[in-house]
């Protein structure tokens, strides 16, 4: 029977060492000194300095359903600690061998408990410091048909790494010891804060160099951790983690509005990488729905993913600006030092002196780069120059950290140099994000309006997405459609919102009705389609490759990309700019080596 529980939670030595671990943290431990042989197939074991097993709980401690966190039953909605079904210590000692030595702070001794295929041998006092250690090995020895699952040492070590991982990056207020045959693989202090040196130890060098803080607070949840600048994305989604009041979790819905807020800033199939923390109410999540408690269920999970994402789009746009890129790539940063260079937008014309000499070419700079879209009618898309001044030399230089142009190579690449060296720069594709992110501020207002058609659309509906669109009528009448039905399987679609009066309306239709039926949101895909547009608007209208500038030009631009939010990728997620430090130059030419 224990077997059988057993076999839900434990599986391989990984969901040992996570259960381990978790009743550890639950116990209040400081320090965690985690040893493992053989990827866990010869022996776990979990040493912490928590509150300890008084002796004779020891035996309750290995019983199936006895568990110390949870006092009455309605304590299950209201969680706060990992464990709570009392369940995953009695699941180890039935397909292994567990041996339990502990001591409680008051205790004149402690003891050591054993037990091996789910019977108590040993229970007996012992001399050992406060805090518990337990011991696992003989994993499945009776149970040949579960052991034949397990994989080699080595991929049962690297299911190993992940769990704690993950459980490293949740808790910087605990020190890590972990070895894995007898060799030190790491080892964390305690920190007041998850630092970007507990993310390049735990996740990677370049990501820590490349992380964004996020720190969002609402009513009902807040929002903290990091996410990676776009400029650092993954082939798979594995970099990805997110916890909900501390418990790393799976969940698709989440993990795709992260993703869809890196929408237009990802190359096609790349994943973003992100440690993120959401705090709730727990009584407003369920934590209780899968059995390795990875899964949860939130009372309102839709609002919430897509109020993740609005945040995190948020943070994406205002920081991609602000954050002196060329910082983050510099290794000796710390994360303290990259909020503090971080610097406000401030209105160049206000600290910018113009020569006089030069004042007359950004009227015809401005003629040259400016763009009229005739097409939808906008009055003059402002790529205006005339607040991109001549520098002065008593410009503050973080501001212009894309540095000086200093020649242009066929017609594709802007040269410019700043402070940290080389900056070259993809001239149509930095001009198509900045005419982009233009037209997407001033179409934010107009989007909501609505405009008529002059010829009302008829559109014919299946009984499937009739019933779908009823589900829509009133949320598409907040976009700004005035859609009505006419007769039992047609509507009529009399206004659309204006910036989507030019689309193939019908096939925009069809293409919601299916995104709502896969799970999709309204409001995602219509603000989705108008970031197409604008962004095939914004292509059309951006300087071509082969266009000769003049250096005048090309300061404008970059000066004009630096003002931008997300300005370092285009619209497809490529980059527009890269730096390369005087040291990596030097590299280059084998200087000083
Ligand atoms: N490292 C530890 N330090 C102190 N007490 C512990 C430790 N590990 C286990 N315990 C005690 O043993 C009990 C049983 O642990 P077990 O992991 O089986 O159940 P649980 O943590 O209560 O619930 P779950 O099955 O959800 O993990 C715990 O409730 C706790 O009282
Ligand atoms: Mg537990």
């Amino acid at each position: 029977m224990n077997q059988i529980a057993a076999g839900e939670v434990i599986d391989r030595p990984a969901s040992i060492v996570k259960e381990l671990v978790e009743n550890s943290l639950d116990a209040g431990a400081t320090h965690i000194e985690i040893h493992i042989e053989e990827g866990g197939l010869n022996l776990i074991e979990v040493r912490d300095n928590g509150s300890g097993i008084h002796y004779d709980d020891l035996p309750l401690a290995v019983s199936a359903h006895a568990t110390s966190k949870l006092q009455h039953t309605y304590d299950l909605f209201n969680i706060h600690s990992f464990g709570f079904r009392g369940e995953a210590l009695a699941s180890i000692g039935a397909v292994a061998r567990l041996r339990l030595t502990s001591t409680t702070a008051d205790a004149p001794h402690g003891g050591i408990l054993v037990v091996e295929n789910g019977a108590v041998q040993t229970h007996q006092p012992i001399a050992h410091p406060q805090g518990t250690l337990i011991a696992v090995d003989r994993l499945f020895h009776t149970i040949p048909a579960r052991k034949k699952f397990l994989k080699s040492a080595r991929s049962e070590w690297a299911k190993i790494v992940d769990v704690l991982t993950a459980l490293m990056l949740a808790h910087n207020e605990v020190a890590f010891t972990l070895r894995h045959n007898q060799q030190c693989i790491y080892q964390l202090p305690v920190q007041e804060h998850l630092s970007t040196q507990r993310l390049a130890t735990l996740v990677s060098h370049s990501f820590a160099q490349a992380v964004l803080p996020v720190a969002v607070a609402r009513e009902e949840w807040q929002l903290s951790g990091f996410i990676a600048s776009p400029r650092y994305t993954r082939a798979s989604a594995d970099q990805q983690w997110l916890f909900v009041n501390g418990r790393p979790i799976k969940d698709r819905q989440l993990s795709f509005s992260i993703k869809l807020a890196y929408d237009d800033l990802l190359h096609g199939q790349r994943h973003p990488a992100f440690v993120l923390f959401l705090t709730l109410d727990p009584t407003k999540v369920d934590v209780n729905v899968h059995p390795a408690k990875t899964e949860v269920r939130f009372a309102d999970g839709r609002a919430l993913s897509d109020a993740l994402r609005y945040a995190i789009r948020e943070t994406l746009a205002q920081q991609a600006t602000l954050l002196n890129d060329a910082h983050v790539m510099q290794p000796s940063h710390t994360m303290q030092h990259q909020t503090a260079s971080r610097i406000e937008p401030t209105n160049p014309t206000t600290q910018w002196r113009v020569k006089e000499d030069k004042a007359d070419w950004s009227a015809q700079v401005q003629a040259e780069l400016s763009w009229q879209s005739k097409a939808v009618h906008l009055e003059n898309v402002p790529i205006s120059v005339a607040s991109t001044q001549v520098m002065s030399e008593e410009v503050v230089e973080d501001e212009q950290y894309l540095g000086q142009a200093r020649a242009q190579i066929q017609g594709v690449y802007i040269v410019a140099e700043n402070r940290q060296g080389l900056v070259l720069v993809d001239m149509h594709a930095a001009h198509e994000r900045v005419v982009y992110e233009r037209l997407k501020r001033q179409w934010s207002e107009l989007s909501q309006t609505s405009q008529p058609l002059l010829v009302p659309l008829i559109v014919p509906l299946s009984v499937h997405q009739q019933a779908l669109m009823e589900s829509l009528m009133v949320q598409l009448a907040e976009l700004g459609f005035i859609i009505d039905w006419l007769g039992e399987s047609s509507c009529v679609v009399r206004a659309v919102p204006a910036l989507l009066v030019k689309a193939d309306l019908s096939d925009l239709l069809f293409k919601l009705l299916d995104s709502i039926d896969q799970g999709g949101s309204a409001d995602h895909f219509i603000a989705r389609q108008q970031d197409i547009l604008l962004s095939s608007m914004a292509c059309h209208g951006s300087v071509r490759a082969n266009r000769q500038l003049t250096l005048a030009e090309m300061n404008a631009l970059l000066r004009q990309m630096e003002q931008t939010p997300n300005s370092g990728q285009c619209n497809h997620g490529r980059p527009t700019w890269i730096q390369m430090t005087m040291t990596e130059l030097d590299k280059l030419f084998l200087r000083g080596q």
